[in-house]
């Protein structure tokens, strides 16, 4: 199954092996560098069904770190361009840009601005976190017209898709999280039709900007895991109303927990979530965490957990996972590793 081709209308991809969003902090001034090109291109010359790419920031506001990949001006384009060329080149996968605004999980040292997000509250995942202030709704109009500019940057620059960031504790999932929200507005923790309004008018502003056959996903931060925080049971129901909104994939991982699940180490931690969301949708759903062999990938998809199999830290340590995986021959690594792995000395 796993190197069955997958055929939606606006998407068709070789296999569902996804390489999932993975910070390289490759980018010096956000800038594409030759390493980053490189580091892509492998993976997709291994045959990687879709490369998602790393977080990319919307605006100076919103951005994570210092070497953080950009996607908030137009002269970035001709960087973004040569990458998306990079990876068509080396091999048959489809590339999306993840975009994302990292709300409170961030410094004002790194974005230069009072950090913000939906209340006034430290983010509950960072030791030592700074105390944002809550947008104004004119501020999250703003974003969401910034959000939708960087999606037309995306389809500019020759890439297959894009993928909104609303998961792992960034802004949008800042609204989501009813730990991160206490809004009483209309965007605020009253309702999970009010804590999804900003994903939702993000969603309508990037399609509306990308237009009708460009392939929008989403990651949702489903569920935190945490005492007081967003349930498996809203995962299910925003997964419905992102399908209804005209959200083209669904990437499951975890909110204020990030992507790992407090005392799960089993392979596919959130297939519980992926496989209650996906009996509810219609659309092709992403499952990623702790998934290392193509015979985890192969069990989850026949027991219906996904569509699709995010391999994360697996694909970083070896750039040929996706072609050893389809020929079963696992030769060192070190052979087929073609980049240096800061990120993954930084998460390991
Ligand atoms: C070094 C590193 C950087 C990551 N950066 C991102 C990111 O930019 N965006 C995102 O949505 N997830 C990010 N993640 C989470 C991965 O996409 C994935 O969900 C996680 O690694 C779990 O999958 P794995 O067990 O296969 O590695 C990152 C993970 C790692 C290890």
């Amino acid at each position: 199954m796993l190197f069955q081709t997958l055929a939606e209308n606006k998407l068709s991809l070789a296999n569902r092996i996804v390489m999932p969003p993975m910070a390289t902090h490759l980018s010096p001034e956000g800038c594409v560098t030759e390493e980053l090109c490189t580091h892509y291109a492998a993976r997709a010359s291994a045959g990687t069904g879709l490369i998602i790419t790393e977080h990319c920031c919307i605006a100076q506001s919103g951005r994570a770190d210092p070497r953080q990949l950009s996607v908030a001006e137009d002269s970035l384009l001709p960087g973004l361009t040569r990458l998306s060329s990079c990876v068509h080149a080396s091999g048959p996968s489809k590339i999306f840009v993840q975009i994302n605004h990292a709300g409170s999980q961030t410094q004002s040292s790194v974005t230069g601005c009072e950090l913000m997000s939906a209340s006034a509250l430290p983010h509950p995942a960072l030791t030592n976190a700074e105390k944002p202030r809550p947008l104004t709704q004119k501020e999250i109009a703003d974003l969401v017209s910034q959000f939708a500019l960087a999606a037309k940057r995306v389809r500019a620059a020759g890439f297959d898709g894009v993928e909104i960031h609303a998961a792992h504790g960034y802004l949008l999932n800042q609204f989501y999280s009813p730990l991160t929200n206490q809004r009483t507005d209309s965007y605020g923790s009253a309702s999970l039709e009010n804590r999804l309004r900003f994903l939702l008018e993000t969603l309508d502003a990037v399609q509306a900007a990308v237009g009708a056959d460009f392939p929008v996903a989403v990651r949702l931060g489903g569920s935190d895991y945490m005492p007081g925080g967003s349930t498996i049971a809203d995962s299910v129901a925003a997964a419905q109303m992102l399908e209804e909104a005209g959200a083209d994939i669904l990437d499951i991982s975890g909110g204020m927990c990030r992507y790992t699940r407090p005392e799960h180490k089993e392979a596919g931690w959130f297939s519980d979530m992926s496989q209650a969301i996906k009996k509810v949708v219609s659309i092709p759903v992403i499952l990623t965490g702790g998934i290392k062999t193509r015979a985890q990938a192969e069990e989850l998809l026949s027991k219906g957990a996904a569509d699709m199999i995010g391999i994360g830290r697996a694909m970083l340590k070896d750039a040929a996972w996706s072609q050893k995986a389809r020929t079963e021959v696992w030769e060192d690594s070190a052979k087929t590793q073609t980049a240096p792995c800061l990120a993954l000395s930084l998460f390991p």
